[in-house]
Formats: C-alpha cells, sequence, structure tokens
C-alpha cells in the first residue's frame, strides 16, 4: 500500500523536507494501519534530518520522520484482536523510517492506546513520545516516589510539560527551570517552585534532591551534580551519557535513557488525560505538508518552544 508523505532523501537541513509518495511496508499479523488525523515534532526529527543519528538508526532512503501519531484505525493485522477498524487511537510507533508524517502509519498492536474522547487527535500525537519519555525517566529510571524532591530541567519543553505534571501527580515536589515568561505556566501545571535558569545558580539554592531530570546535557547537567542528595540521589540524562566520576564522588546513580515505545504506559497517560490529572500544552499547530513540516521544524530547532509542536491532517 501506498502513503502521501512528507519524507526525506537524503539528510540535510529543512530545504530536504519534501512531499512524496511511499509504499509501506505488507501489514504484519499483529500489526494495524491507522488514518493520521495528527502527529507531532520531536527534536529527534530534525536531529535524524540532519543526519546526526545515523549510526544509530542507518536507514535506506526515503525516510518518513515523525514517531507519534493520533488517528482512526483503517485495517487490522490477521491476529489483532483488541482493536478494531474505526477505533480512535494514538502511539508511539517502532522506530522506523516509515514514520508519522504520512497519511497512514503502520503500528504495532501492543504499542497502540486508545484515544482519550474529550481531547483532540493534536492533543494526543502531541503525547506518546515527550509523555513516554518523561513517564519512563521518572518512574522506570528514576525510582520517583512520593514526597521526594526533583529537579526538571525545561519544564516548558515537549518532555518537560508532561513530566512536571507526572511528578506533582506522584507527590513529588516539584522544581523546574524555565525563562521568566515560561513560569506562570509551569505553576498552572503544578511545579512547586519555577527556577529562573538564565539567572539563578542552581547551588544557591537547592540541596538534597532527590532526583534531576536532565533535558539539557553539557553544563547543565554537571552543575546538577553538587545539588544532588548524597547516597541516594539520582540523574537521570534523556541527552547524554553522565560523567561517572562525578556520580561517584557524589555517590549517586546517573545514567542515561533511550524511550521505549510502550502501549500499556501509554494507556496509563490516557487515563491521566481523560480525567483531566493532566494535559498537553500545544505552542502551535501546522499542517501536513511540506511547508508546514518545514516551519514546524525551524520552530522546534529554535529549542524555545512551549510544550508541544503538533501537525494536523486536516488542516
Ligand atoms: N532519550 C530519549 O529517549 C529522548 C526522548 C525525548 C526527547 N529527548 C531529547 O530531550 C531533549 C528535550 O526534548 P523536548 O522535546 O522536551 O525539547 P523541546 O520541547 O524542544 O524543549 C524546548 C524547551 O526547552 C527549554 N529550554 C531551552 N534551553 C533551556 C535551558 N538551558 N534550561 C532550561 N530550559 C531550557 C525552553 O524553555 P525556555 O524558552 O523557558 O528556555 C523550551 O520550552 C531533546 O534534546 C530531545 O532530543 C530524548
Amino acid at each position: 500500500m501506498k502513503t502521501k508523505a512528507v519524507i526525506i532523501n537524503e539528510y540535510g537541513g529543512k530545504e530536504v523536507l519534501t512531499e512524496g509518495e511511499v509504499t509501506l511496508p505488507e501489514l504484519g499479523a499483529h500489526q494495524v494501519m491507522v488514518r493520521t488525523k495528527a502527529t507531532s515534532v520531536n527534536p529527534i526529527d530534525w536531529k535524524l534530518r540532519e543526519g546526526y543519528l545515523q549510526q544509530k538508526l542507518d536507514w535506506e532512503f526515503p525516510i518518513i520522520l515523525g514517531w507519534d501519531v493520533a488517528g482512526v484505525i483503517e485495517a487490522v493485522g490477521s491476529e489483532v484482536s483488541n482493536w478494531q477498524v474505526g477505533d480512535e487511537v494514538f502511539a508511539r510507533p517502532e522506530t522506523t523510517r516509515f514514520g508519522t508524517y504520512a497519511q497512514f502509519t503502520i503500528v504495532d498492536d501492543h504499542l497502540l492506546a486508545k484515544k482519550p474522547v474529550h481531547i483532540t487527535f493534536e492533543e494526543a500525537a502531541a503525547v506518546p513520545l515527550a509523555g513516554l519519555t518523561a513517564y519512563q525517566a521518572l518512574f522506570d529510571h528514576g525510582q520517583l516516589k512520593k514526597g521526594e524532591q526533583v529537579l526538571i530541567h525545561a519544564g516548558a519543553g515537549g518532555v518537560g510539560s508532561y513530566a512536571v505534571q507526572l511528578a506533582k501527580q506522584a507527590g513529588a515536589f516539584v522544581y523546574t527551570t524555565a525563562s521568566l515568561k515560561n513560569h506562570e505556566l509551569l505553576y498552572k501545571l503544578g511545579a512547586d517552585q519555577v527556577i529562573d535558569y538564565r539567572t539563578i545558580n542552581l547551588q544557591e539554592l537547592l540541596t538534597d534532591i532527590d532526583l534531576v531530570l536532565d533535558t539539557i546535557g553539557g553544563d547543565t547537567q554537571e552543575e546538577s551534580f553538587p545539588i544532588l542528595k548524597e547516597g541516594s540521589g539520582r540523574l537521570i540524562s534523556v541527552l547524554q551519557e553522565p560523567d561517572q566520576e562525578l556520580a561517584k564522588t557524589k555517590q549517586v546513580t546517573a545514567k542515561s535513557m533511550w524511550l521505549e515505545p510502550n502501549g500499556e504506559q501509554l494507556a496509563i497517560l490516557a487515563d491521566l488525560l481523560e480525567q483531566k490529572k493532566i494535559r498537553s500544552v500545544i505552542a502551535q499547530s501546522f499542517p501536513l505538508t511540506e511547508s508546514g513540516i518545514y516551519q514546524a521544524h525551524e520552530l522546534s530547532e529554535g529549542h524555545h518552544a512551549v510544550g508541544k509542536i503538533v501537525i494536523s491532517s486536516e488542516t
């Protein structure tokens, strides 16, 4: 089956994004075909477009970028029992070259979750990659517990905006960093204290932090070690492998992680969305066209989008 898509035929700048048609692999027994209503942009999209991830993901062209989808099931594989044509779903599909900037996307059935009824397809498409990253960083890797103090870097970003809400839901005391213009939003999302990273030295303000979620890397990561609780503190980075010497000196655990797509965990997030305990913050929506994706990448590459950038196939 062929799908219309925004694709790349080579690595490079935003100008390599182009509209085209791609033949999708045959639908597997445990896969479904989703008609895309909305997708979203994550930094991995333009990092991959530039070729920065070629060593890890060495794919042939054309590549359809995008790894978030919200839409309606169009067809189901022969062994699919839990899902039916017409179901409204969302997912973080497996990381393949047949991504989600496309009219149709193939998703393994165990990675799907039901789209919460009261939210839009755009709000749903914002969630899977960023929301699951936040969830796994805080709970699977970070072991965050009620009553602990967590520092979430870049609370206003895609991952950060879900992490702040999830940590608050879990009963943690939530510190987060953001520029001043985003402080009001972050207090509304549930942060207990928002720190202007442009003017405040973390070490002068924070001590005995149980968990740091690092979404920035570099100096930000390094400067997070002294504020961790000696002996039991944890630092989880979604960006770069932490310095084990620094971890040893402070007697803390520090590691990097790479998101694992997970339908069961996405269903937990769907529940929280349904109950209005968490929500998607949408920076801007663009159409699923060459120029729409171009502008969306431009905004994401600027590093200061507020929440998630979504792509709608219906505008
Ligand atoms: N390992 C994985 O599996 C995984 C999964 C998802 C994402 N990631 C990576 O995690 C990083 C974050 O992803 P994302 O989707 O959250 O990015 P994003 O949405 O593009 O982040 C943008 C946000 O970062 C904030 N920001 C920029 N510089 C900052 C700084 N120095 N300190 C604090 N906040 C700062 C901005 O807020 P202000 O305007 O207030 O500065 C903006 O709201 C990316 O590099 C991405 O590739 C990794």
